[in-house]
């Protein structure tokens, strides 16, 4: 147990800092990994063989296995490692077979690769605007749906469920295919049902900061053969290793698309099996963590929890609190940095963050014009802060967090404008 502090002056102000320790985040070399994923990866490159197609049978590769392992948790049909989350979620536009160019529509909240995973499958994205916790709204997507959208890319933004029955009955009423990020969520439920599961396609990362983590990398989940067929080749299945992946190869000719080498590697697969195989401790971390500071934060008037759209439907990995507006929550983000907790506003103009669409020049050249066409998003995000909450966080870190929660908020009034 850590001493915990009486000392009320803020730490901006020149007081002492609730905390002292750096707040635990991947990029500061926080990761949960134990011996198994270390003698994992270490076996895969005694191996001496690094490319998933070799003269093995498929099932006996890192990533033949890995896929299996997938398939199994998630209860998919199909599994397909890849590169990245980005081009997970572009192989499973690019297997959907588009018009070129089309219409694809995404959250306005949402980290810059979704938007650009669009554009990297050769369509246009349109955004659609957020409610106050972030979520899609339901009218905004319909009125862009029925002017044409020919896909829905829907995003778990920071392990948060979207409200996937509401989308799907829209999905379904215009005939419209739904692609899962399911990047930031790797592992929850929505009614009982894993997310990435809910669409035709479901995309996910292995990147640091994800559930499980291999440094880079990604995985996409289907049960639409003729999907999966595509994204495979796509992905780099050259030279007639398309055929390894089915038991009953559909008749796709492997030269009749493109070959991007997004392809997964064993070392990669390796690491990514033995941790799936430790994920429910993970995130059952998450959760325990996730649950016990929400639960200590909920009720106060100016700083507001954010809601899920059903009970358990988060991974627990990032705290997210809604402030009055932007300029409160920049401010309650710079006092709370100070405080020690790795703390960012989104809206933050000293801090550009690529989860605010109006810093996505690549599309929105004009900030003002796009800040003026989705207002409720502009709102929405400008007054959210973001925590990072490590699955290795101690009860002392959960009860820090608290503390200097609190310490900030009681400061809050009238300290912003
Ligand atoms: C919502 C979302 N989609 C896509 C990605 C891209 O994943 P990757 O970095 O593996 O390409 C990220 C990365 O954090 C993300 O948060």
């Amino acid at each position: 147990m850590v001493a915990r502090t009486t000392d009320v002056r803020l730490a901006i102000d020149g007081g002492t800092p609730v905390r002292a320790a750096p707040w635990p985040a991947y990029d500061n070399g926080d990761a949960y990994v134990a011996d198994d994923d270390v003698a994992a990866a270490l076996h895969a490159l005694r191996s001496r063989r690094y490319f998933r197609y070799d003269t093995r049978p498929h099932e006996a590769t890192e990533t033949g296995a890995l896929e299996a392992a997938l398939c199994r948790y998630f209860g998919a049909a199909h599994a397909l490692g890849c590169a990245s989350g980005t081009t997970a979620l572009a192989l499973g536009l690019l297997a959907l077979d588009l018009p070129a160019a089309s219409d694809v529509i995404c959250p306005a909240f949402t980290f810059a690769a979704t938007p650009s995973a669009i554009i990297l499958a050769g369509h246009r994205p349109v955004l659609v605007e957020c409610d106050d916790d972030l979520q899609l709204d339901p009218d905004d997507l319909r009125r862009k749906v029925a002017a044409g959208a020919r896909a829905i890319v829907v995003v778990h933004m920071r392990g948060f469920a979207a409200d996937m029955p509401a989308i799907a009955g829209i999905a379904d009423e215009f005939g419209v295919p739904i692609v899962e990020d399911a990047v930031p969520a790797l592992g929850v439920r929505l009614h009982g049902r894993p997310l990435g599961t809910w669409g035709r396609v479901g995309a996910f990362s292995t990147q640091s900061d994800k559930a499980l983590n291999t440094g880079e990398g990604g995985f996409v989940l289907t049960d639409d053969a003729t999907v999966y067929s595509r994204a495979v080749v796509y992905s780099g299945a050259y030279e007639s290793r398309m055929a390894r992946h089915f038991t009953d190869p559909p008749d796709l000719d492997d030269l009749s698309l493109p070959l991007f080498s997004w392809r997964m590697d064993e070392i990669r697969a390796a690491l990514a099996r033995a941790q799936l195989a430790r994920l429910p401790g993970r995130l059952a971390a998450h959760r325990r963590n996730y649950d016990r500071v929400a639960a200590a934060l909920d009720g106060r008037p100016d700083v507001a929890v954010r809601r899920p759209v059903a009970p358990g439907a988060y991974l627990g990995e990032a705290l997210l609190l809604r402030l009055p507006d932007t300029a409160a929550a920049c401010w309650f983000a710079r006092a709370l940095r100070a405080e020690g907790i790795g703390v960012r506003a989104f809206g933050d103009p000293d801090d550009v963050n690529v989860r605010a669409f109006w810093n996505w020049r690549f599309l929105f050249p004009d900030r003002a014009a796009v800040r003026a066409a989705y207002p409720a998003s502009t709102a929405a995000v400008g007054r959210t802060v973001d925590i990072p909450l490590s699955a290795n966080l101690t009860g002392d870190d959960c009860a820090q967090l608290v503390d200097a929660v609190d310490k900030v908020a009681a400061a809050l009034p009238g300290r912003y404008r």
